[in-house]
């Protein structure tokens, strides 16, 4: 290692708080670092001279690739001409006039205004007070529980880490809160009834949901939260006819759809977002990650006509809308996202998301049906998911403890591609950006291949799997 590598790598390990690290390890050194020096296009680069394809596009957010200059120029521009001025009581700029007005016209039919944050998980903290907001406005007080998935991910603050559906983030920290529940998550791969088929297991999803209402009581209920397709709780596109099953529920019992689409959102996997491309018809929106490709922190909350229209009358009763953050509509964060636009617009990268995206999957199926350690291949667009399999035909997992997931993830980085071991399970998930070429995607499996047979065959010489 380089002395600039290891100085720095010091200082890191004396004064940084990591997300997702184990604290102790990192700080003595015994969990490797990395500092990342550069980045173009779809490759990263690090102070030791590596390159690095990113296979997940950062945390599956930077869409448009890396180092555009144009981006750099807007950021710029909008910091000279206007660095800041806050949105209270009616202030503006016109950058954010300009997104706004763009993001509705994107956004699926019936949508009306956009309330502004920093990331996905203060956004979805936005949501849950205005669905609170709205049931205490409608005068129904006790219509305030939230329905999430087991497996969904919404963030890491103390709601949406409620919200979300994975024991690490709850474990220690006293959550979820009490309103929180969740309900089976709609994967597939891990049903119990092998027999079960996709549109079966669907019902099974919506009825286990409907029973969740009745035991909780419906006038009790007010959202459900979702990811058009689950992402960190393993990348896993909804079943078939799952969407229709479940909204079928929600209308039911006048249960409000939240669409987390931090994710999904403008083109992940080849449609403006999620909610059009199952046709969701969602109340609530939650975009964040894809609206700046990562250049600028900045989130959204798109707000439906008929929760908005609520939301309006109830000033009239209570006076200013108590809620607000020092950057919200921040106009650096709004001029990144609209340059961001207009390259997703102008190089036709939803479109290119669709095409590239279909490749990628068929590839993929292509490349890991038969693969003795792959179970399951499955994704939509530019988001795909392998998860590995002791036994292929009996769908079961390996040991815990051999960490297959974060082997097969090291030895793709050593092979000079960034694809994520995904927080619970053996499953690598990827993302390339969406500027990735069908030569990009070719590479990308190539690496993963020869990374997830060096990890078999290294399964098989320590006697630790052997193929049944
Ligand atoms: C679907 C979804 N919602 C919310 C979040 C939280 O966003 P952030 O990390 O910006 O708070 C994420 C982050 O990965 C996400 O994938």
């Amino acid at each position: 290692m380089d002395k600039y590598t290891e100085q720095m790598l010091q200082l890191d390990r004396e004064h940084v708080f990591h997300a997702s690290t184990h604290l102790k390890q990192y700080a003595n050194g015994e969990a490797a670092g990395r500092i990342i020096t550069g980045a173009q296009g779809i490759c990263i680069q690090d102070s030791q001279g590596m390159e690095l394809i990113d296979g997940f596009a950062g945390l599956y957010c930077v869409n448009i690739g890396y180092g555009r200059k144009e981006m750099a120029e807007a950021i710029y521009e909008q910091a000279k001409k206007l660095a800041y001025y806050h949105t209270y009581v009616g202030h503006t700029n016109e950058a954010l006039v300009t997104l706004s007005k763009r993001i509705i016209k994107m956004a699926p039919e019936g949508m009306s205004k956009v309330y502004y944050g920093m990331s996905g998980s203060d956004a979805n903290e936005t949501q849950l007070k205005l669905v609170w907001y709205y049931n205490n406005l409608l005068g129904r007080p006790n219509k305030k529980k939230i329905i999430s998935r087991e497996r969904g991910y919404h963030g890491s603050s103390i709601a949406s880490g409620s919200m979300t559906g994975l024991p690490l983030f709850h474990a220690h920290f006293d959550l979820p809160l009490d309103r929180i529940k969740h309900t089976l998550s709609p994967y597939y791969y891990h049903r119990q009834d092998s027999e079960m088929s996709e549109l079966e297991f669907s019902h099974y999803c919506a009825a286990q949901l409907e029973q969740m209402i009745l035991n909780e009581g419906p006038d009790t209920v007010a959202a459900m939260i979702a990811e058009p397709v689950l992402g960190t709780g393993g990348i896993v596109p909804p079943p078939e006819g799952y969407w229709q099953a479940i909204r079928a529920v929600l209308d039911k019992y006048d249960v409000l759809l939240i669409a987390d689409e931090v994710v999904c959102g403008f083109g992940r996997i080849g449609a403006p977002f999620g909610s059009i491309y199952y046709d969701m018809r969602p109340d609530l929106i939650t975009v964040a990650k894809g609206l700046t490709s990562a250049y600028q922190p900045l989130s959204g909350v798109i707000v439906s006509e008929k929760v908005w229209r609520e939301l309006e009358n109830g000033t009239d009763a209570w006076g200013p809308f108590g809620h607000g953050y020092t950057y919200s509509g921040h106009p650096i964060g709004a001029a990144a996202a609209n340059c961001n636009l207009d390259i997703i617009e102008r190089e036709n990268l939803i479109q290119q998301a669709a095409d590239h995206g279909a490749y990628l999957q068929q590839r993929m199926a292509q490349t890991f049906a038969e693969h003795p350690i792959v179970g399951d291949s499955r994704g939509v667009g530019m988001l795909h998911a392998l998860e590995f399999s002791a036994h292929k035909q009996q769908r079961t997992q390996f040991d815990p403890n051999l960490k297959v997931g974060p082997m097969v993830a090291a030895a793709c980085m050593q092979n000079g591609l960034i694809a994520r071991a995904m927080p619970h399970g053996d499953i690598l998930g990827f993302a390339p950006p969406l500027v990735a070429s069908k030569d990009d995607i070719d590479l990308i499996i190539d690496k993963a291949h020869h990374a997830i047979n060096q990890v078999m065959d290294s399964l098989v010489s320590s006697k630790q799997w052997q193929a049944k």
